[in-house]
């Protein structure tokens, strides 16, 4: 089988999280296909304490919580690294980093192989950040309790932009935010026609396309102004 077009490497202290979103049908028959291909490894793989496989200590300087400790990661992140012949793009999933949109999602699958690592307790210790130069993502101003979550939200939001992933009949071609569309989506309906006295929009029901259409995008651009001011031309907030 010729090589994936996408690869990820997710490196974790909880593998286990993975497992049940990794099965779901879309990504389970994307990996069968040979389209993408995950593999998740556990950090404390690569604890320099054979005894405990300890991989966290406390921060200098005093404070709560724990850091992972920067060797563990190196050398992990290193062995990943050989384990194929596309140097991956190293991802770092943190609440200090760029927030995540579909532009950065658009850029990440033409990498070919992504490594995303994902923090626990409070945090890396800096060297990691100094040393791999991660690129360092959030998916948005809040904190999880760890960065798996994020990892999960990376693939499913990439894997989407390689071809053959998607069925035909679905494309992320029109997504919102795809390939620089800022407009929410319009409403849809299907069956039956009318529930509890709520009737699906007669237009919908006409047959005329052109119609349809015109619907469809009056109804996007009216959500995006009353929810989404900030995706409208000439707000770069
Ligand atoms: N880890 C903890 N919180 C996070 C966030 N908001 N985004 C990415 N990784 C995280």
């Amino acid at each position: 089988m010729p090589n994936p077009s996408l690869r990820f490497d997710i490196v974790t202290l909880f593998p286990e999280i993975f497992s049940g979103y990794l099965s779901q049908s879309l990504l389970a028959k994307a990996i069968e296909r040979g389209l993408i291909d995950i593999q998740v490894h556990n950090l404390r793989d690569w604890s320099i304490d054979p005894k405990h496989h300890k991989i966290d200590d406390r921060p200098y300087g005093g404070g709560p919580g724990m850091l992972i400790s920067v060797e563990p990661v190196i050398r992990c992140v290193h062995d990943v690294q050989a384990m194929n012949s596309t140097t991956g793009l190293v991802i770092l999933l943190t609440p200090q980093g760029e927030r995540l949109g579909q532009p950065r999602i658009e850029q990440l699958a033409p990498y070919g192989r992504l490594i995303l690592l994902c923090g626990r307790y409070e945090g890396f210790d800096h060297r990691v950040v100094e040393i791999l130069k991660p690129l360092e993502l959030s998916i948005g101003d809040f904190v999880l309790n760890g960065g798996e979550v994020a990892a999960m939200v990376v693939v499913d939001a990439t894997i989407r932009m390689v071809p053959g992933v998607l069925g035909d009949e679905q494309s992320s071609w029109e997504d919102s935010f795809s390939r620089g569309n800022r407009m929410l989506e319009f409403p849809q309906y299907t069956r039956p026609p009318e529930y509890l006295g709520h009737c699906v929009p007669e237009v919908l029901l006409s047959g005329d396309h052109q119609k349809i259409a015109q619907w469809r995008k009056e109804q996007s651009e009216r959500r995006t102004r009353e929810r989404r001011q900030d995706l409208l031309p000439g707000d770069d907030a």
